[in-house]
């Protein structure tokens, strides 16, 4: 087997040999495959164990990112989305980012942020104080409330004490931080934040609040980089030198421009997002957590920055991202170990820097289309496939009546329509003429 992430061409091939490509370069069994993706990657007596009420499934598009090359990895990587382009979007760019070595990323251990809130403090720096001088006290009761964590190489690892507010709140938080090793890690986080809660309000002769993690996972976080040859950025209209300098530009807006901001950032998380989906992790706490991140020097702002050297390309990445591959969902999740496999992801960490490689990497080919020749021409065309099966085409039709669409440059329902009654009626009289 040699594990490559690079087959050129992939989406003009059926399905079918898709999917054997992939077996054949990540060493997953054709079978596995088809049993999982089958059937949308969970079954109803599955989902019926997950959350309340269940009547059945709900599928979306299961794709792959390809050409991703993290740290000198290749590892195809799984999207779950129902957005046109955003898959091809991802390889597209990755493909460039590959030319130019892959992406480069590091991760922070795995600690969460579990917080304690304590009220009705009158003396907080005296609570304060006292909290600290049994610091080690309270992070071995931290870690005897996750006895298995501990035993896989995680448990508290610190503690801090904020004063919220002024003095007249009367209110602080302390902070466990808890290495949570391969786990996303709210439920541990919430069993610390619970089994210390009581006696750090003795400590500090206030009243336990909330017990429970933070989503603003700063302490989680991911950094990706990438450096891009001038050459492969050039499109039909521009040279790659105008590229990158059309890129910076649309940095530049984004880091001024919180409107902006807000957009980049949506473009970046069409790819992690996706991965994170395709994973069975929580998409919610890591939307969460990113736009937190965004705004933490108080203005909105993105989360990837794009400059020039010389005659390349440098975007980098950071962000929080908590992300597990134990426990959870993911433990009966088919389709979300399934993608573990097919990415060849060994860790927690080693999906943060995967997921943010393939977050990077949108953004890059989303800049890429607004800085030359505008989102539509790329994402329309194929948007039109899903207006064609709106307006009704089935089989080869909704290939034909897209590619019409796109020639028309009228990409409608209306549009997608009036080519599919020309081909049937085409097709109509075609039948009668042999008839
Ligand atoms: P193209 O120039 O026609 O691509 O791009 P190409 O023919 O040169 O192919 C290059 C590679 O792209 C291919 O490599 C594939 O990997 C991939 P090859 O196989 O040839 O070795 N590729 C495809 N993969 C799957 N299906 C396809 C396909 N076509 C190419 N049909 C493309 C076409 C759409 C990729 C390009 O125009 C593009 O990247 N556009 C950006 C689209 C995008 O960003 N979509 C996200 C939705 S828009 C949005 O939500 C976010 C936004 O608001 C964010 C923001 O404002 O920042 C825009």
């Amino acid at each position: 087997m040699t594990r490559t992430s690079q087959f050129s061409g992939f989406y003009k091939i059926s399905v079918g040999e898709r999917r054997s490509l992939v077996c054949d370069a990540t060493g997953i069994e054709p079978q596995d495959i088809e049993r999982t993706l089958e059937g949308g990657g969970l079954d109803a007596d599955t989902a019926d164990k997950f959350v309340e009420n269940v009547l059945g499934t709900y599928a979306l598009p299961y794709g792959v990112a390809l050409n991703v090359r993290v740290n000198g990895v290749d590892r195809v990587v799984p999207m779950v989305v129902e957005e046109p382009s955003v898959v091809a979007a991802a390889s597209n760019a990755s493909k460039m980012v590959r030319s130019g070595g892959g992406f480069l990323a590091e991760v922070d251990d795995p600690l969460m942020i579990s917080q304690i809130q304590i009220f009705n403090v009158l003396d907080r720096d005296s609570a304060r104080d006292a909290i600290l001088a049994h610091k080690n006290e309270l992070l071995l009761a931290a870690d005897r409330a996750v006895p298995g964590l501990v035993v896989r190489g995680g448990g508290a690892r610190d503690l801090e004490v904020r004063l919220l507010g002024t003095p007249e709140d009367r209110m602080l938080v302390v902070h466990v931080l808890v290495d949570c090793r391969d786990a996303m890690g709210a439920n541990l986080i919430n069993s610390v934040a619970e089994a210390l809660a009581d006696r750090v309000a003795l400590l500090a002769r206030g009243k336990v609040g909330l017990r429970i993690l933070s989503n603003l996972c700063d302490r989680r976080r991911v950094r990706v980089r990438c450096r891009v040859p001038a050459q492969v950025l050039a499109t039909e209209t521009m040279s790659g030198e105008e590229v990158i300098d059309g890129i910076v530009n649309a940095s530049r807006f984004a880091e001024l421009d919180p409107y902006r901001a807000t957009t980049h950032n949506k473009g970046l998380m069409n790819g992690v997002d996706a991965v994170v989906l395709a994973t069975g992790n929580d998409w919610r706490a890591v939307e969460a957590g990113a736009h937190a991140y965004a705004a933490r020097n108080g203005q909105y702002g993105p989360l990837s920055i794009w400059r020039r050297d010389g005659s390349f390309l440098l975007g980098t990445l950071e962000m929080p991202l908590s992300l597990g591959t134990v426990g959870g969902t993911l433990r009966v999740h088919p389709g979300a170990r399934l993608s573990l496999r097919m990415a060849a992801i060994e860790s927690a960490q080693e999906l943060a820097m995967a997921a943010a490689a393939v977050g990077l990497a949108s953004n890059l080919a989303a800049l890429r289309a607004l800085a030359s020749d505008g989102i539509q021409r790329g994402h329309m065309a194929l948007h039109a496939r899903s207006v064609a099966v709106a307006a009704g085409a089935t089989k080869d039709l909704v290939e034909r009546v897209a590619q019409l669409i796109v020639e028309a440059r009228d990409i409608t329902l209306e549009a997608a329509r009036r080519a599919l009654d020309v081909l049937e009626s085409r097709a109509d009289s075609a039948a009668s003429l042999e008839d």
